[in-house]
């Protein structure tokens, strides 16, 4: 199988959880599961899934102990895109080439949608602590890697500096690391904690440099990329006053630091026993994604 049939392998698999997740969902009133179900289904790559599933069969994980970690990921990961894009932090109106939630369900909705995607990852991730010890890690380690020390740190961090023009290469890296790595960490451990842990630390130094070069690329496409391609607004980082790299290096240099950060992702890989290619395709893709 070549890496696109294998992606979409992969991701084919974890919508057919996330739809069946979906399709239980009836909260009332109707607008709240509606409008938590229009941002998950609106697309998206799901990344976080897909890097989780292949981690587990580099380890030789089961998918199946890992599907409700993959469900709780990508609903934490889409409230946090719901949240972004209000008006009071980013102020997109576009996600994965559709209107954003608020903009269809208006702010107040969006907010909620937000926190019920966030809430119901918690629940499903509390039921998996029942399955034992190493499940209960597994669900500390998402929820500390989304919170006041991971995600929502970085996206605080990101707000409070949107605009004051003083850049500092420490706190670009702490924006980098807890707005994005933290996430794609928590996808990358996960599956090792599951399976006993033998690559903690291979796999945390990983998720950090693959989530560096995943802002890293995001920020470029922000400069370089198209609505067509990526279904969200461009040139919109520079306009607010965003810190990214491209403000604080410069284009070009950001380039060659996403190389040199590809390499080092490709390192870690390779140093892991197993059939690591298609994980070394996907920091491939990363670096050169148009999407
Ligand atoms: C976008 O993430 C937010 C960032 C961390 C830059 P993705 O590019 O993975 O978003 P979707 O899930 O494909 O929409
Ligand atoms: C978002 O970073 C990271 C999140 C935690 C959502 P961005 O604000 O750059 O993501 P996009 O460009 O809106 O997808
Ligand atoms: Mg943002
Ligand atoms: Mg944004
Ligand atoms: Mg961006």
């Amino acid at each position: 199988m070549d890496f696109n049939e294998k992606f979409t392998e992969y991701s084919g698999y974890f919508n057919k959880v996330l739809t069946e997740f979906c399709d239980n969902l009836t909260c009332k009133p109707q607008i709240l599961a509606e409008s938590m179900r229009y941002s998950l289904l609106l697309g998206g790559k799901r990344l976080r899934p897909v890097l989780m599933l292949a981690v587990g069969d580099l380890l030789g994980v089961d998918r199946d102990k890992l599907k409700n970690f993959a469900l709780a990921l990508e609903l934490i990961h889409t409230y946090s895109l719901v949240h972004d894009d209000l008006p009071e932090m980013d102020n997109d109106d576009f996600r994965r080439g559709k209107p954003s939630n608020h903009k269809v369900f208006g702010t107040g909705n969006a907010v909620l949608a937000g926190d019920g995607l966030l809430n119901t990852a918690y629940s499903v991730l509390i039921k998996e602590c029942r399955n034992g010890a190493e499940y209960v890690s597994a669900s500390e380690f998402i929820c500390d890697y989304a919170g006041v020390y991971g995600m929502i740190g970085g996206q605080s961090a990101d707000l409070l500096h949107e605009g004051d023009g003083n850049y500092s290469e420490e706190t670009l890296n702490f924006i980098y690391e807890n707005k994005t790595a933290k996430l794609l960490t928590a996808a990358v451990v996960v599956p090792d904690i599951i399976g006993g842990g033998k690559h903690f630390s291979q796999l945390k130094t990983f998720g950090s440099d693959l989530g560096y070069l995943f802002q890293l690329t995001d920020d470029i496409l922000d400069v370089e990329g198209s609505f067509a391609s990526l279904g969200k607004s461009t040139g919109k980082d520079e306009k607010a006053g965003k810190y990214t790299a491209v403000s604080l290096y410069g284009l070009e240099a950001c380039k060659l630091r996403a190389d040199v950060c590809a390499e080092r992702c490709r390192t870690i890989v390779e140093g892991i026993n197993g059939d690591g290619e298609f994980l070394i395709n996907f920091v491939n893709y990363v670096r050169n994604r148009k999407n």
